[in-house]
Order: C-alpha cells, then structure tokens, then sequence
C-alpha cells in the first residue's frame, strides 16, 4: 500500500549537502512511498523541565510527524566523528518516555555526505546506536556514505553524479521493503 516516510536533515544550513541531498531523496523514492521533509529549526535544545505538562508546542509536531509515518528517514553530516548536536538533540527528544518514546519500533534508516573520504561512516555509526537504544528497528544495509560531497552535488545543489543517486534510490528502496517486513 501508500507509504508515507518523513526525512530530517541533520543539517540547518541553507546550503547543506545534507539538506541538498534530502530533497533530492523526495524524488527518488518509489511511486507508492511519499518522503516529508520535516526541519528541526524549531525545536529548542533538550531539557527534561520543558516536558512537564506536555512536549512544548514543536516538540508535539515533530513527535507527532514521526508517529504518523510509517518510517523515519534521517539524512546527516559528520562533526567531531559524530553526528551533530542538531541531530543528538532531535533524537533525545524523539526518544524521550517522558510523554511518547516515538522512535519505540519506529523503522529508521539512514545516509549521509560530507566532502571528506570517509563520509560520514563515524557519525553514522554512532546514530544507529542512539537509534537501537531508543528502540528503533534501525535498517541496517545498504551502507551509504557520499564522500566527497563537494564533487558530487554543484553550487545549485543539484545531485551530478549518477551513482550517488542511484545510491540514495536503493537506499530508499530497501528502506520500503524494510518497512514492509517490519509491519507485516
Ligand atoms: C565538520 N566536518 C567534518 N566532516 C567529516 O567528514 N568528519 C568530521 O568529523 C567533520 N567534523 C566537522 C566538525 C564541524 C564542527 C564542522 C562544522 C564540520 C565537515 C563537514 O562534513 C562539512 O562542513 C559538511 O559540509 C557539513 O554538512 P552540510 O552542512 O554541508 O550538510
């Protein structure tokens, strides 16, 4: 049947090759999935006091947004050879039994670029952890790390590899499947 996914980026910048790369991801899934892109601008850094009496306002909408889909599909850089604070912090309030752990067998699935060789491979790694212990069904293969991003995506943001979209669409496609295995 339809799917439904939302995307996050694990990047605010306007230029991002991870952003870029997202919306490039809402045209590469399959006629039966539909990819939101949901930006995590708005929530404020985690802190357990602003849950008391209920999620602040866009914390309930992006908890809401990954409780209506069927999946959630996150799209990061690499700092520090972790994933940045941005995408920490949307995780921890996600993640957070405080009101609704909304990640609880929530499938997940995820890419990554960056303009160094390794592509994200360490900040990756250690989203997976935070996403298993939260209690995701986190997809684990196929592995994709767009290196080199910088010769991948032009200053339009516009994808110019063929492989790396390619990649992304067989990402996107084993995620579906995934899905279906996990909801059946
Ligand atoms: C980086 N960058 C980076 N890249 C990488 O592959 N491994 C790393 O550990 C880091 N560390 C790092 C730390 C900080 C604070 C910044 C700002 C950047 C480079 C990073 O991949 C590059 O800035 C990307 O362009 C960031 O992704 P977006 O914003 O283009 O999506």
């Amino acid at each position: 049947g339809q799917r439904t996914i939302v995307g996050i980026s694990g990047s605010l910048r306007r230029d991002s090759f991870n952003r870029h790369v997202l919306a490039a991801a809402t045209e590469l899934t399959e006629p039966h999935v539909t990819l939101n892109t949901y930006d995590l601008s708005a929530l404020p850094l985690f802190n357990g006091d602003l849950e008391d009496g209920g999620d602040p306002a866009s914390v309930a909408e992006f908890k809401r947004t990954i409780l209506e889909s069927d999946g959630l599909f996150i799209v990061t850089p690499e700092y520090h050879h972790g994933m940045p604070g941005v995408m920490k912090n949307a995780i921890d309030w996600a993640g957070s039994d405080a009101n609704h752990n909304v990640l609880k067998d929530m499938p997940a699935a995820m890419i990554g670029a960056s303009p160094t060789m390794f592509g994200t491979a360490f900040s990756q790694q250690q989203l997976k952890q935070s996403l298993i212990a939260a209690g995701a069904s986190v997809m684990q293969q196929p592995s994709v790390f767009i290196a080199r991003a910088n010769k991948k995506i032009d200053e339009n943001g516009v994808i110019t590899h063929e492989d790396t979209k390619a990649m992304i669409a067989s990402s996107l496609r084993a995620f579906s499947e995934w899905i279906d295995h996990k909801k059946k």
